[in-house]
């Protein structure tokens, strides 16, 4: 087992390490491992002078799993995008052709009181945000700044999606929501865009060989007001690279905190990238703030999906449920008369937790 540490920027350090730590409990003795860490993002432009420096490509290409923090620093604001700590992620999950980045967001229970939504419209929630990480706006050609002969600047984006890119993702899917409830919804801007007609009319001709799932669309504005309105009655949402980049961030805030919610980017074989869904948040970095849950499930998804460990996985998950119960509360999730912790304890917990639930 092969994994690839990337801290990255911000408090992608500060959780990153308590995600190692109850990475090293769950895996005991039981199976010999390695570990290697390397910088990414910001902290790749800094140490090698390149947000993905060819070394830390190279190391993730020869893992099985990549354990990712965060990337993105406040220099990003006065640097060329192609040298900001964002860029250095985003061409790795291209690199390593990582197209379905799963969002899983679940409530816990414990935490209903701790979102911005009423407990009776966030309880019991539990969908998936499937989200296509390798086309749209974000690799789309022509792109940049250009003067024309007038002297007017213009800024190029190109919105793209070949076919095949949307089958791949659709394929994977209605998969996981036949796995699930048996409810896909594709969110598309289809009475605008024509790449997004050709998003549609593919999720329509692929649903054709999944008869158990319900196929329904939603455009992108009616779905980002579905989703504070009423978000149970999603099971899977299916999106492209921005729209799912805007709409998990949205339903990962149901949860009460960003800080809960941890990520898998797959492709087509068991290689993926786990990181949490939150970025680096420079203002707290370092200060033993932030909240380590979201990388520590994250790091539970990759025992799940790259190693077929679910018996750890699910011990990893058990555990911060249990610290959960027992009433500990990182700040962004704090509540009357919790007890509050930093990311260090919170760590210590999770870790202390997974040696009491040993077998
Ligand atoms: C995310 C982030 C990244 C993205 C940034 C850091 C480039 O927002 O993983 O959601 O836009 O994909
Ligand atoms: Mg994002």
């Amino acid at each position: 087992m092969k994994i690839a540490v990337l801290p990255g920027d911000g408090i992608g350090k500060d959780v990153t390490a308590e995600a190692v730590k109850a990475l090293k409990a769950v895996l005991g003795n039981a199976q010999p491992y390695e570990m290697q860490e390397a910088p990414i993002g910001g902290a790749g432009y800094e140490a090698a002078g390149d947000p993905l420096p060819p070394a830390t490509l190279e190391l993730a290409r020869k893992s099985d799993a990549i354990l990712l923090g965060g990337a993105g620093v406040p220099e990003d604001e006065h640097r060329p995008p192609s040298a900001g700590a964002g860029i250095g992620l985003l061409r790795l999950r291209k690199a390593l052709g990582l197209f379905a980045n799963f969002r899983p967001v679940f409530m816990f229970p414990e935490l209903v009181g701790a979102s911005t939504l009423k407990p009776e419209v966030v309880e019991g929630l539990d969908m998936l945000i499937l989200r296509e990480l390798n086309g749209d706006l974000y690799f789309g050609e022509p792109r940049g700044v250009t003067t024309e002969p007038s002297g007017e600047r213009v800024g190029i984006n190109t919105m793209r999606y070949t076919a095949s890119e949307v089958e791949r993702i659709a394929h994977v899917a209605f998969r996981a929501a036949s796995r699930r409830r048996g409810k896909l919804c594709s969110v598309d801007k289809a009475n605008v865009l024509e790449t997004m007609q050709l998003w549609r009319e593919v999720m329509v001709e692929v649903g054709r060989a999944y008869p158990d799932v319900e196929l329904s669309h939603l455009y992108v504005d009616a779905a980002s007001m579905a989703l504070v309105r009423n978000p149970r009655q999603f099971d899977v949402m299916v999106a492209g690279n921005v729209f799912g980049d805007i709409l998990s961030d949205a339903a990962a805030m149901l949860t009460g905190s960003i800080g809960m919610l941890p990520s898998a980017s797959l492709g087509a074989d068991r290689k993926g990238l786990y990181e949490p869904v939150h970025g680096t948040a420079p203002d707290i970095a370092g200060r033993d703030i932030a909240n380590p849950l979201a990388a520590i499930l994250s790091a539970a998804m990759l025992l799940r999906h790259s190693f077929e460990r679910e018996a750890d996985a699910a011990r990893m998950e058990r555990a911060v449920r249990s610290v959960l119960q027992a009433g500990y509360r990182t700040a962004d999730i704090m509540q009357p008369a919790m007890r509050a912790v930093g990311t260090v304890e919170m760590g210590e917990l999770v870790t202390e937790a997974i040696h009491r639930l040993d077998h």
